[in-house]
């Protein structure tokens, strides 16, 4: 069964594009999007550290933290009219959205200001911007708060497991719940003799505070952070119950090599058991056989295409040589896309995307991308 991804996200409000690193969510968040701004939607995609020539080709170069309407010019002239549609993208900064999130939680300027400039804050909020997967779902929140978008479109960090995502919001709720914190919090600077090792990320950030006034600055941070934790608690939970909402759907992206399909299944019984929404597969780069699986036209290759292509007997052998590892990895990939079918159950939701002759950097790559998806 395959309607392609439109039918999928019909009733679809947010998408969140998830799987191993490397295997396309990012092309294919921006593919998927553009399809769907020309199917009439107002649709805001959130890349993170898109490829520069993609970046560049989208006309992302001015970085502001938030979605930019792309010029439907570009898309135009790559023979995809947008129309009523309108596409909009951003490149995630971790940083600045972790800013803006306590910006928006401090109770007022002056609380906000004292944040943003406090030492301690500046280390612990690298360290957790650093982890990118927290803050890409607190822009999706942003975003899904302003009410503006028919289809929102979530690329996820490259992170080494793409579950590290799904973990976030537990995460950051338990950072600041968990025991570490809460001891200085009441032991202000005194509560950190009380730490033992391996609170890693407080001590970590610590050791890179140095000098006199780091009494000051941290019991000044731990006043300060007093204030916000409550609004960080129930933006966690906000969050999470944006994954698990009913317009929300998760799309698992895989290349059709067998680690990352078992990653992919590893990741849609993580997401059953979590309450969320698997709303489709897509297996992508899948080589595709030009023999059509014929095993007798194998043998007789090189000397077909002596006899009909020409060819002299050195480069048919050649030629031949190519078509059938060609053919092979077809075979393995077929062989790999049944398992996932089988395991995901027949009816399931899934696309196949050939492996395209280039790299996908440009509009005219990402229309050729959707018109696989879109199929
Ligand atoms: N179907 C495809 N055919 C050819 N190249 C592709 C295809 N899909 C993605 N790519 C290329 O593969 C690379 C990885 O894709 P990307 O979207 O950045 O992966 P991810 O975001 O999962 O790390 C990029 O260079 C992209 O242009
Ligand atoms: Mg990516």
């Amino acid at each position: 069964m395959s309607a392609g991804v439109a039918a999928w996200l019909a009733d679809t409000r947010v998408c969140v594009i998830g799987g191993s690193g490397g295997v396309g969510k990012t092309t294919s968040a921006a593919a998927l999007a553009a399809g769907m701004a020309a199917r009439g939607l107002r649709v805001a995609v959130v890349t993170i550290d898109p490829a520069q020539r993609l970046a560049t080709a989208l006309g992302l170069d001015e970085l502001d933290n938030a979605p930019r309407r792309i010029e439907p010019e570009r898309f135009d002239v790559a023979g995809l009219p947008l129309g009523d549609g309108e596409l909009w993208a951003m490149t995630l900064d971790p940083k600045r959205t972790f800013d803006e999130l306590i910006e928006r939680l401090a109770p007022d300027a002056q609380t906000r200001e004292q944040i943003l400039a406090n030492r301690v804050y500046r280390e612990l909020s690298d360290a957790i911007a650093g982890s990118q997967e927290f803050t890409a779902v607190a822009k999706l929140h942003e975003l899904a708060q302003e009410g503006t978008w028919d289809l929102l479109v979530l690329d996820t960090p490259p992170s080494r497991n793409a579950l590290d995502f799904l973990d976030a919001p537990d995460r950051l709720r338990s950072f600041f719940e968990g025991r570490a914190l809460q001891t200085l919090l009441r032991g202000g600077g005194a509560g950190l003799r009380l730490l033992g090792r391996g609170t890693g990320l407080v001590l970590g950030l610590l050791r890179r505070v140095t000098g006199a006034e780091l009494l000051s600055d941290l019991s000044d941070f731990f006043r300060l952070l007093g204030g916000l934790l409550g609004g960080f608690r129930e933006r966690a939970e906000q969050v999470e119950a944006l994954l698990r909402a009913p317009g929300t759907t998760f799309l698992l992206v895989t290349s059709p090599e067998r680690e990352p399909i078992d990653e992919a299944l590893f990741f849609q019984r993580r997401l059953q058991d979590a309450g969320m929404t698997l709303g489709g597969a897509i297996v992508n780069r899948v080589h595709v056989d030009e023999l059509e699986g014929d095993d007798d036209t194998l043998a007789e290759l090189p000397s077909l295409l002596e006899r009909e292509a020409g060819l002299s007997p050195a480069l048919a052998k050649q030629v031949a040589a190519a078509f059938i590892d060609e053919h092979a990895l077809a075979r393995r990939d077929a062989g790999n896309v049944a398992h996932l079918r089988e395991q995901l159950g027949v009816d399931a939701p899934l696309v196949s995307v050939p492996l395209l002759d280039d790299d996908v950097h440009d509009v005219a790559g990402l229309v050729r991308l959707g018109a696989e998806l879109f199929a």
